[in-house]
């Protein structure tokens, strides 16, 4: 519990996951919380482990059962997958993949009511869309609705599955490398719409091996590296030159400017 009696939105405990056939350790004893209401970034290098930290959030990896482990969402350690979805959503570079379809915008919006990649067989009722057409007024993409998933650009596409992920009111969203692939303005675009849904009240905690991703609303940094928690604190004592560059194993000079962060390499 946190000193308001609200438990943390999310709280992992020396989670260890060992996968693959040479039994890699791919996270190591991950300890880390993130209360309501607060924006937060790991950080970290490929293959530091970060997406297999989505996993075990999402359920799709298992950490070793191990006393005093633990991953709790919401203070809980077992939900089920539609439960989570109202907590969490997430936004990851394999559901893009798997958005590469004849569907429209709007319908990949709609399908994050059913939990499904499209909408098949499911009816959509009036409510529905209405509070579809409300987010992506909000996201701003409402012009692009009727355009198909597979025809838009990755910041099109990637900004409707986030409108996806927003259908349930969730209390946090999950953004994997969300600038992945987009271009100097897709990028800008993108994160004034995270800026957008942070200011919203929607916890942000986004995944990056970026500086400049971190919007200035995330205060606080999760360093990640040979899956393990490096360190983590309040971003302006944690974005150094020294950690940066401890991190990625070369000299990194960072630079700050109107509350972003750039590696100057
Ligand atoms: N299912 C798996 N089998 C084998 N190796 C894996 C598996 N999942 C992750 N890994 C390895 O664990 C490391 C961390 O991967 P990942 O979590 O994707 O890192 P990141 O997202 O930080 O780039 C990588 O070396 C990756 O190859
Ligand atoms: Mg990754």
């Amino acid at each position: 519990m946190t000193e308001t009696g609200v438990p943390p939105l999310l709280e992992l405990n020396r989670v260890t996951v060992i996968r693959g056939d040479e039994n890699k350790r791919v996270l190591d004893r991950i300890s880390f919380k993130v209360l309501p209401g607060e924006h937060v970034a790991i950080l970290g290098p490929n293959g530091a482990g970060k997406s297999s930290l989505i996993k075990v959030i999402t359920r799709e990896y298992y950490p070793l059962a191990r006393k005093g482990s633990f991953c709790k969402v919401w203070g809980e350690k077992h939900w089920n997958i539609f439960e989570l979805r109202h907590l969490c959503g997430i936004v990851s570079n394999d559901l893009q993949g798997m958005y590469a379809r004849d569907i429209s915008g709007l319908e990949a919006v709609l399908s994050g009511f059913f939990g499904s990649i499209g909408l098949q067989q499911n009816r959509v009722t009036p409510a529905q869309k209405r509070k579809a057409l409300k987010i992506l007024k909000f996201l701003g993409i409402e012009s692009l609705k009727d355009r198909k998933m597979s025809v838009m650009s990755s910041g099109e596409a990637r900004r409707f599955l986030i409108g996806r992920a927003l259908v349930h009111d969730p209390r946090a969203l999950i953004l994997d490398e969300p600038t992945h692939s987009l271009d100097i303005k897709a990028a800008y675009h993108f994160k004034r719409m995270m800026r957008k849904i942070a200011a919203s009240g929607v916890s942000i905690i986004l995944v990056t091996q970026n500086l400049q991703d971190i919007i200035p609303e995330i205060s606080r940094i999760i360093l990640m590296k040979n899956g393990r928690v490096m360190m983590e604190g309040p971003k302006k004592a944690v974005l150094t030159r020294r950690n940066i560059s401890r991190l990625f194993d070369m000299p990194i000079p960072v630079t700050r400017k109107k509350g972003y962060y750039y590696a100057m390499v």
